[in-house]
């Protein structure tokens, strides 16, 4: 079976997020369900400087206002389409915003050029690889199941990996994309009388994904569905749960570069070292007591206001936090004061680092998740993979990968972490006060540790889900 995965960040060589994980993992584990995936991605940069050999698939001399190639090619052990096309991705810094951390005004170009190049691969623009599908990831790629219902082409996979990022842009463009004018239409790409891409993506796949089986319920309900609950509801047919897996070589306590002392579920010891290099890296004081972490955009979504709010009783509590985390700086602002408030307390670093992300959940002995949604959240598999206990929301994929420390759940040692609900300052405080309790359990803080360690986080059983709904689509054509 041959899929083109479709997605506008992919790990190792650019990523903002975990849609760049997730498109970075996916291909290898479908590969081994006997599915092969090249994923067409934009030439950023540090995509051009990555591709080690490539040919040329393709050229374009005008697409969206300048000149494109499409190479096929190979970086960082990932079989890739590239689309080459300076005048759209030839650009420092973040993918989507400018330096001014504002959008960049010709976004709306940016990434129908990328879906139209997917839908033309689909038609069969390069003869040795012709997809029976097309899988697209988030907004970036939501133009592609439009192109395909007006121009042609295969079957085509919806993937919601956050629905508050929708690619919504004035109706002004439409002429701009090459649709025929019925396009414009609540059948098609048409939204609250402007352009939705993801709504578009949303109205036109033949299939529906999210990234855990609790966000694709309550995507269906008007509290949850950011105003595509309608739609989604009328199609709730094709609306299907796949919660995400992990890299669990990139991701590996036993065998880590990343940090300081590398360990397995039987050497939770170890993981000593690795508390003392954060404390040292972050300024916190020494000690045994509860550490926890936070790896986070800084966002509301991810309730880094609640965390402000609930600090003074962390500490109370006698503990300790060190959050590394960039993004909105009105919620910076409060966290950064609190390094000032609490020394030795609190420590923040405000900004993106992978090997730091690491050491974090290797010598952490929580991590804290207060999200008001989540699709479904990777740093609570990470927590789990590493022995660094998640105390998380109940929402989304949150709910559906952590086991709560309930009496039952200890007793029977499956509990893997703390969960809280509503989502709430005061909730969260009492979740604060359950891990305390149970942190003063030494056995059965380690019994929720090493479950966690032994729970199948791995890309496994969903890659097989998604194996299985690319064959059943191939069955219906
Ligand atoms: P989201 O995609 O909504 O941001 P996820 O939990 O799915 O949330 O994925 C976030 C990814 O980004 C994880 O791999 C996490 O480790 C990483 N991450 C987030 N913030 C940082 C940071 N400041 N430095 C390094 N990695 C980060
Ligand atoms: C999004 C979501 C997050 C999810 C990730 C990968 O960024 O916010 O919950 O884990 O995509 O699917």
């Amino acid at each position: 079976m041959k899929i083109l995965s479709v997605a506008s960040e992919v790990f190792p060589l650019v990523k903002t997020g975990g849609l760049a994980d997730v498109a970075g993992a996916l291909p290898a584990a479908l590969a081994k369900q006997g599915v092969s995936v090249i994923t067409l991605m934009p030439g950023y940069p540090a995509v051009m400087k990555a591709l080690e050999e490539f040919e040329v698939a393709y050229t374009s001399e005008n697409l969206f206002g300048g000149a494109a190639r499409l190479l096929w090619g190979k970086a960082k052990r990932l079989e890739l389409f590239v689309l080459d096309a300076p005048h759209l991705y030839d650009r420092p810094g973040n993918p989507y915003l400018g330096p001014d951390g504002k959008d960049w005004p010709d976004n709306s170009r940016r990434f129908a050029a990328l879906s139209l190049i997917a839908a033309e691969i689909g038609r069969g623009s390069v003869a040795d690889f012709v997809p029976q599908i097309i899988h697209c990831h988030d907004w970036q790629a939501g133009l592609v199941p439009a192109y395909v219902r007006y121009g042609g082409g295969p079957k085509t996979v919806m993937t919601v990996h956050n629905l508050a990022f929708q690619g919504h842009f004035p109706a002004s463009i439409f002429g701009t994309l090459g649709l025929p004018p019925r396009a414009f239409g609540i059948e098609g790409v048409e939204y609250f009388g402007g352009v939705g891409y993801l709504k578009a993506g949303l109205q036109c796949a033949d299939a529906i994904t999210t990234v855990s089986p609790t966000y694709a319920r309550e995507i269906l309900t008007v509290e949850d569905g950011m105003g595509l609950d309608g739609l989604l509801r009328v199609r709730s047919n094709v609306v299907h749960g796949i919660v995400n897996g992990i890299d669990t070589d990139i991701w590996n306590p036993a065998n880590d570069a990343n940090i300081m002392q590398s360990y397995t579920a039987k050497q939770l010891a170890r993981r000593e070292a690795n508390k003392r290099a954060i404390e040292k890296r972050f300024g916190l004081e020494t000690g045994d007591g509860l550490l926890y972490c936070i790896v986070s955009r800084l966002t509301l979504q991810k309730g880094m206001d609640l965390v402000a709010a609930a600090l003074p009783r962390l500490i109370e509590l006698g503990g300790r936090l060190a959050i590394l985390g960039s993004g909105d700086a009105v919620l910076e602002g409060p966290l950064k004061e609190a390094t000032v408030h609490y020394p030795g307390r609190v420590g923040v670093a405000t900004t993106y680092d992978e090997p730091l992300s690491h050491l974090l959940q290797a010598g952490s002995d929580a991590i804290l998740i207060p999200s008001r949604f989540e699709p479904c959240g990777l740093t609570q598999l990470y927590g789990l993979r590493y022995g660094c206990v998640p105390v998380v929301a109940r929402v989304g994929g949150l709910a559906d990968t952590i086991i709560d420390a309930n009496d039952a759940a200890i007793s029977a040692g499956v509990a893997s972490g703390i969960q809280f609900a509503p989502v709430t300052q005061e909730a969260l405080e009492h979740a604060l006060e359950r891990a305390t309790t149970l942190y003063a359990d030494k056995a059965a803080w380690a019994s929720m540790q090493r479950a966690g360690m032994k729970a199948d986080v791995s890309w496994t059983r969903s890659a097989a889900r998604y194996a299985d709904l690319y064959r059943s689509l191939l069955k219906a054509a």
